[in-house]
């Protein structure tokens, strides 16, 4: 079911801060930060070799990455994998009784189509299935 690590998300406070530090420190390249207002997120990416980095920042405190933050505080928040079809990827966990938070697809940054699997049915990780346009 699983292509490859899409990317690993960090929760942080001050999206810009973060970004300025793995900019100064890390000599990367963040993206432009976007605004997903159904997720009451804004996320930049940068690339590491083949893999990628998202910041995520909540844009209000009650969304669920803004609780997370407040319950426990900066870190590491979620690894997101690409898969082929995600309405197939969820139904079959569905079938097989896995928790999820997202029975269907939703935008995520950069347009894609992901689903978050419910952190209690995957040993403690929240885990995010991507579905990359065009396939
Ligand atoms: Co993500």
């Amino acid at each position: 079911m699983l292509n490859r690590i899409y990317h690993l998300g960090y929760a942080v406070e001050d999206i810009e801060a973060a970004s300025r530090f793995y900019e100064e420190n890390f000599g990367v390249t963040p993206g432009e930060p976007e605004v997903v207002e159904e997720q009451g997120i804004v996320a930049t990416m940068f690339k590491v070799g083949e893999s990628t980095i998202e910041l995520v920042q909540p844009t209000r405190s009650d969304s669920p990455v803004g609780k997370f933050l407040a319950n426990r505080g900066e870190g590491f928040h979620h690894v997101a994998f690409e898969v082929d079809d995600l309405r197939e990827a969820l139904s079959e966990l569905k079938r097989n009784g896995v928790e999820l938070i997202d029975e269907e697809p939703r935008r995520g940054a950069g347009g894609v189509r992901m689903a978050f699997v419910h952190p209690k049915g995957a040993f403690g990780v929240l885990t995010e299935l991507v579905e990359l346009p065009d396939g």
